[in-house]
């Protein structure tokens, strides 16, 4: 089973940035830890800055033959109609992640483009959002 976890803007510096916020682990030791938990998965990952890359990765993956992507698509999350379209045109399932509880924070984070899109939602467990939506994966393929 393949699953690709995609990071959107800035969180290329988890673990520096706001660490009051998303807390001081970084991806790479996020990965590793989830690689240990899940060693029948293949976990593959993609973060980038850029909207267009995002959203070029989102539709390779879908001649990966995955069993699903974890998507924390960052500030595009409030913003991006492309990504939303993105999420609709492919066929596996999506689930979106947020470090933090997007929900107790600034208004303009409270509401999600993409998630109409996607399979489910996971906020607020810090990066143990992501095992989360790997063990949730796992089992929605396995049904
Ligand atoms: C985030 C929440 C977003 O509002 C923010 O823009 C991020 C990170 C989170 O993981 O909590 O970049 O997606």
């Amino acid at each position: 089973m393949k699953i690709l976890i995609m990071n959107g803007p800035n969180l290329n510096r988890l673990g520096r940035r706001e660490p009051g916020i998303y807390g001081s682990t970084t991806m790479e030791d996020c990965l590793a830890g989830l690689r240990k938990a899940f060693p029948e998965v293949e976990i593959d990952y993609f973060q980038s800055n850029h909207e267009g890359a995002l959203i070029d990765r989102l539709q390779q993956a879908a001649d990966d033959g995955l069993a699903g992507v974890v998507l924390n698509a960052g500030a595009y999350t409030h913003t991006s109609v492309a990504l939303l379209d993105a999420i609709r045109s492919v066929d596996f399932p999506v689930v979106e992640v947020h470090i933090s509880n997007v929900f107790a924070r600034e208004d303009f984070r409270s509401h999600s483009i993409i998630s109409p899109a996607c399979e489910g939602l996971i906020a607020g467990f810090g990066m143990g959002g992501y095992k989360l939506a790997v063990q949730a994966l796992t089992e929605s393929a396995r049904d």
